[in-house]
């Protein structure tokens, strides 16, 4: 036998018994950023390499080992986008939409990192992500967070997942602080993790979020960020603490949160939850005010967050459990040489809004009742030659084996569901 071909490590197939669930909660999500007036904006998943390494920067995990990456014939470098948030500044600049004007954008599609793979965490991933442009407030950011947090009522996961907030100030902060957090871990750079080794000298600030108990204990007596924001960074974060709490939204304050991508400033968020083990983030973002300028833009403000489709979805099964398509609401059993007349009868059902299964495959009577129980639909019509002859049908409720003889003008009355 010829050898079968299978997908890519960390490329998933999304199933029939699945796409139910991934598309009625992708409309859940979608219905509540239309109330925010939140627009679609759809950018290509192939860009330059540049705009990655400038945008999301150099020295991240991101750009450093996770791209797919590859030179054209042309020898452009290009990349599959790793995350959506400098495609989306890209566009915005290029189009015009950024300089001098509001944008309240959102996209979902597939994004792709050459991370190892494992639960919630795969080569190619959907994100579901918001940007807005032009105002910086710390308003504004809570409204964005409120609105996650709708997210989660409307799925009914208020209560397995927690944000997490922090202010990392602005460039020129943590700055200072990369160089006193650097003066202070270079004197124990022979015990820090591997990682965290690497780390010092290229993003020290990354080290902040090692997972090796060895590298937190050394953290314990380092400099803290938080003494090095200015009073504006202060104020910022102070005001948006008392919008959440005024809004009912619960937080918690993590000093050591600062994300792995460059372009943040001020504001950085997570939600996270205890459902899922490792990757336990399910949603993360914050402010970058400097971003556009990085690409080539005016100084614009943004802010925004990317939300992991994927260990949203374990996340709704963990909690709710699997849910698949409901059955066919009618079941159609081809007795005899009656297709012609079953799919006019289907059309007519169709068109009155029933869902429907035809059974075209026809066979054995008993073979077809077993197949209409195991569907799940809650009634089967029998159709056979000498029905079809007379515009009729044999109605039966699975249920209760109840069963009627009903001409086809009178058929759509007659369901009871
Ligand atoms: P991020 O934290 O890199 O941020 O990704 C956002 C979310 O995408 C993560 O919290 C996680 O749920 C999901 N995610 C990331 N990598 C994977 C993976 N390999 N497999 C499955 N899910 C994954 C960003 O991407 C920023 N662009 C977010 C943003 C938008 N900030 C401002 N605007």
């Amino acid at each position: 036998m010829t050898k079968v071909i299978k997908s890519l490590r960390g490329f998933n197939d999304v199933l029939p018994q699945d796409t139910y669930i991934f598309n009625k909660t992708l409309k859940t999500l979608l219905e509540i950023l239309d109330k925010y007036n939140v627009s679609e904006i759809k950018t290509p998943y192939l860009e330059s390499t540049a705009l990655f390494a400038r945008g999301v920067g150099e020295a991240t995990d991101i750009v450093e080992k996770e791209m797919f990456s590859f030179t054209t014939n042309d020898q452009e470098s290009v990349s599959l986008r790793p995350e959506g948030t400098a495609g989306t500044m890209r566009a915005c600049i290029e189009h015009g939409l950024s300089y001098n004007q509001e944008q309240r954008l959102y996209y979902f599609g597939p994004m792709f990192r050459y991370e190892r793979p494992q639960k919630g965490r795969y080569r190619q991933f959907h994100q579901l992500g918001v940007e807005v442009l032009g105002i910086k407030n710390p308003a504004l950011d809570a409204e964005v967070l409120i609105m996650i947090n709708d997210f989660w009522k409307a799925l009914g996961l208020s209560e397995y997942i927690n944000l997490e907030i922090n202010n990392i100030g602005t460039s020129e902060a943590r700055a200072q602080f990369g160089k006193a957090l650097y003066d202070y871990l270079v004197q124990y750079k022979e015990q820090l993790d591997a990682d965290s080794q690497r780390r010092l000298e290229s993003n020290p600030l990354r080290i902040l979020d090692s997972k090796d108990a060895g590298t937190q204990e050394i953290l314990q007596n380092a400099p803290v960020l938080e003494d090095f924001l200015d009073q504006e960074s202060i104020e910022y974060f102070e005001q948006l603490k008392n919008i959440l709490t005024v809004n009912g939204i619960n937080f918690t304050i993590n000093p050591k949160l600062v994300r792995g991508l460059d372009y943040y400033n001020d504001t950085v968020f997570e939600w996270t939850t205890t459902r899922l083990g490792a990757q336990a983030t399910v949603c993360g973002g914050g402010r970058y005010d400097r971003l556009v300028e990085i690409l080539g833009g005016h100084a614009t403000p943004g802010f925004g967050f990317g939300l992991g489709y994927e260990r949203l979805l374990l996340l709704i099964e963990e909690i709710h459990g699997k849910e698949v398509a409901p059955p066919a609401q009618v079941f159609i059993i081809n007795d005899g040489n009656v297709q012609a007349y079953t799919l006019q009868v289907a059309s007519l059902l169709r068109n009155a809004g029933f869902k429907v299964l035809n059974n075209l495959a026809g066979g054995k009577l008993k073979k077809q009742f077993a197949k209409a129980d195991k569907s799940g639909s809650p009634i089967a019509l029998i159709i056979n030659e000498e029905l079809a002859a007379k515009q009729a049908v044999n109605l039966k409720y699975l249920a209760t084996g109840e069963q009627k003889e009903v001409i086809l003008s009178e058929l759509v009355e007659h369901i009871k569901i």
